[in-house]
């Protein structure tokens, strides 16, 4: 199935520039291809993040879906969606990525297929045209482009898509790995008024949304028992206690992604979807700093300048340069506790786990449904 894939994929390759000229086709490019800890504090939405946090988003019980399922089918017709919070960009956002649909690049995992609406939550009609790039870490936790990570010159699981006459881009990648602070997740960043260059890449646009996609615990805790995840050295962080996570949380907005598994052989993978409401006319430039942009030449990094203005930071307003590997400068931190010893950022306890990560076998979801 791999194989099969991965040789389609490549001759769609050259395909996808005309794909970019003529829309976007989605039907084919889809045809090719127990930790419990503590909360954290200073939610900005606990309660609605526990309210989704309950909820089981294995739809394997309530629909037949399968990867020739027309996106359509996914995504009903009269489409709604809730303003999607904005969330930090994180100190791995790479510009200058590759407008591609499958973003693997071999990297090895469960493989998923990722298909994201994006509607404007004023006028609740999908949003078209629009280029949104995806990136995330991969199963032992390492980001490519990032000169303290996998280093300036990779690019997986890094790309960029185009929203189609539905408002939805189609990824394929892996599930993503976790790193020290974080618990599993998809960042996501989209841009309007962006321009394709011939070379597959784009350039400009202004930045109206910055998100981060969840996953289930009790799927994230599945996947962390399979190889290579459970060679990931990194502690682990779960859901409740990543302090980000309540963040993407509204009590209208569920930032946890749907998903059915593909079959009962994990290496099937997943088919995964999820709505994102945007507010198309807003811009949060300021607050999309990138680490490095990625060029002809190669990748050169950036020293960008934090802007954190409305994030639940301790210190509600910090500004200054993260420089890598892992360090702050210009920030004003006094007054805030030291940085945890486990990672993560000032102000914030350890994501020290509390209990041993629950073993889970690749199956339904077990977790009562609520929704
Ligand atoms: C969807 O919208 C169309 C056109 O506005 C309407 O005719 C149809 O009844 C709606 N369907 C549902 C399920 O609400
Ligand atoms: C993840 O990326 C790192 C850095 O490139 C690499 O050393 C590691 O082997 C990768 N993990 C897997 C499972 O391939
Ligand atoms: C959308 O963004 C624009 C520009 O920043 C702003 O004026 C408007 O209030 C925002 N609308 C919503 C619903 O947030
Ligand atoms: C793509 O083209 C732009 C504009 O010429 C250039 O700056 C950039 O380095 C190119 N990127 C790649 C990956 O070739
Ligand atoms: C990236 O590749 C370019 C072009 O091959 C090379 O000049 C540059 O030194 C490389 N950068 C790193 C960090 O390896
Ligand atoms: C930081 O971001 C906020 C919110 O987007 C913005 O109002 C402010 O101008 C930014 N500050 C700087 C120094 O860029
Ligand atoms: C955040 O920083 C901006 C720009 O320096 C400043 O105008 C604003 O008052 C600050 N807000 C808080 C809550 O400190
Ligand atoms: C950042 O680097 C400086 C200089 O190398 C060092 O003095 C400082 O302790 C580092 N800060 C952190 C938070 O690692
Ligand atoms: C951050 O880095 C930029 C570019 O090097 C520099 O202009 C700016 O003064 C730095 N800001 C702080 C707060 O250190
Ligand atoms: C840093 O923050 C502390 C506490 O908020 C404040 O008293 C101090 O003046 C700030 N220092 C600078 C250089 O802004």
């Amino acid at each position: 199935m791999t194989n099969l894939r991965s040789v389609v994929a490549a001759a769609l390759t050259g395909l996808a520039l005309l794909n970019l000229v003529l829309g976007h086709p989605a039907q084919l490019l889809r045809q090719e291809r127990g930790i419990s800890d503590k909360p954290m504090i200073a939610r900005r939405d606990q309660e609605a993040l526990d309210k989704w946090i309950n909820t089981c988003h294995d739809q394997g019980a309530a629909v037949d879906y399968s990867l020739s399922t027309p996106e359509t089918t996914i995504f009903t017709s009269n489409a709604t969606s809730a303003l999607t919070p904005e969330t930090i960009i994180g100190p791995y956002f790479v510009e200058g990525e590759f407008i591609r649909s499958d973003i693997t690049e071999g990297q090895d995992g469960i493989p998923i297929h990722l298909d994201i609406q994006f509607i404007d939550v004023n006028t609740c009609e999908p949003v078209t045209d629009m280029l949104v790039d995806v990136w995330h870490a991969n199963a032992t936790g390492y980001y490519s482009g990032v000169e303290s990570q996998a280093g300036l010159n990779t690019t997986f699981l890094r790309g960029v898509q185009v929203t189609d006459h539905d408002g939805v881009t189609q990824f394929d990648s892996i599930y993503p790995g976790h790193y020290v602070g974080r618990t599993l997740h998809i960042h996501v960043v989209t841009r309007r008024g962006g321009q394709i260059l011939p070379n597959g890449t784009y350039t400009r646009g202004t930045v109206n949304h910055i998100g981060q996609l969840y996953f289930d615990q009790e799927l994230n805790n599945a996947v962390e028992e399979l190889f290579p995840y459970n060679t990931n050295q990194f502690p682990r962080t779960s859901n409740v206690g990543d302090f980000l996570t309540a963040d993407e949380a509204t009590a209208d907005y569920d930032p946890f992604v749907d998903y059915i598994r593909l079959s009962d052989d994990a290496n099937d993978g997943l088919l995964m979807w999820i709505t994102i409401g945007i507010n198309t006319t807003a811009d949060y430039d300021s607050l999309a700093m990138a680490a490095a942009h990625y060029y002809k030449e190669g990748g050169k990094s950036n020293t960008p300048n934090f802007n954190f203005t409305g994030f639940p930071f301790p210190g509600g307003n910090l500004t200054g340069n993260f420089t890598f590997p892992g360090n702050f400068t210009g920030f004003n931190f006094s007054g805030l506790p030291p940085f945890p010893a486990g990672g993560g950022f000032p102000g914030f306890p350890s994501p020290t786990p509390t209990a041993a990560p629950s073993v889970q076998p690749w199956g339904p979801c077990l977790k009562k449904r609520e929704a």
